[in-house]
């Protein structure tokens, strides 16, 4: 059994729809251990206690340095012996000790074809606003592993989903959710826990 570990900052759709996933059993081998959140009123923490996930809040406001708050989130990371960390909306710059200690073990979600639209300063409504800005027609969303850089790990899985002429950035955010990320994140989730994935040469390589 794949043990999981999510870290987010907000609402947690991504996070829903593993639960559900697991529930509906589309995740095989795979078991949430815990929900960490830097934002102690992020929604997706409720999630998973209506799911009775060990809900936590870390965050580097309640430590007197960022080193003193890196070690406590990487104690706590330490003690639920996770095989495989998600990030969902994780809006926390990670210790580059962690991603060391979970390299191709650590996953993430972002919302646009990458290697369009990603890197520094894209994130959240931003990459669907310059989406809209540069008029393009196709976007779609990216699931993977997390290095050094920013959205510059091995990817796992992409999806792309449609722009259209009288999109906000709220609507096409809403719909790359619905049509690409909450596909690709669990279905990239039942690929690690079954085996199905590995990188080989900093790509991933599907096992037939
Ligand atoms: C998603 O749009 C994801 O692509 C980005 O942050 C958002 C998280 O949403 N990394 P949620 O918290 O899973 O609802």
């Amino acid at each position: 059994m794949l043990r999981v570990g999510f870290l987010v900052s907000g609402g947690g759709t991504n996070l829903q729809a593993v639960i559900d996933a697991i529930k509906a059993e589309k995740i095989t081998n795979a078991s949430i251990e815990a929900v960490i959140s830097n934002n102690p009123n992020a929604y997706a923490l409720t999630r998973a206690r209506e799911n009775n996930i060990d809900a936590l809040c870390i965050s580097p406001k309640t430590f007197d340095t960022r080193d003193d708050f890196n070690k406590a989130l990487l104690k706590k990371l330490r003690e639920y012996r996770l095989d495989l960390i998600v990030l969902a909306g994780c809006m926390v710059v990670l210790p580059k000790e962690l991603i060391e200690e979970y390299r191709n073990r650590i996953i993430n979600i972002h919302p646009s074809l990458i290697p369009s639209f990603c890197g520094t300063g894209y994130y959240g409504l931003k990459v669907h606003e310059r989406v809209l800005e540069r008029g393009v027609k196709i976007t779609g969303a990216t699931c993977h592993f997390v290095d050094e850089g920013t959205d510059t790990g091995p990817i796992i899985a992409q999806k792309c989903v449609e722009v259209l002429e009288d999109d906000t950035p709220e609507i096409l955010q809403r719909r790359v959710m619905e049509q690409a990320e909450w596909i690709i994140m669990p279905q990239a989730i039942d690929d690690i826990a079954n085996g199905r994935i590995c990188v080989v040469d900093g790509k991933v390589k599907h096992i037939k």
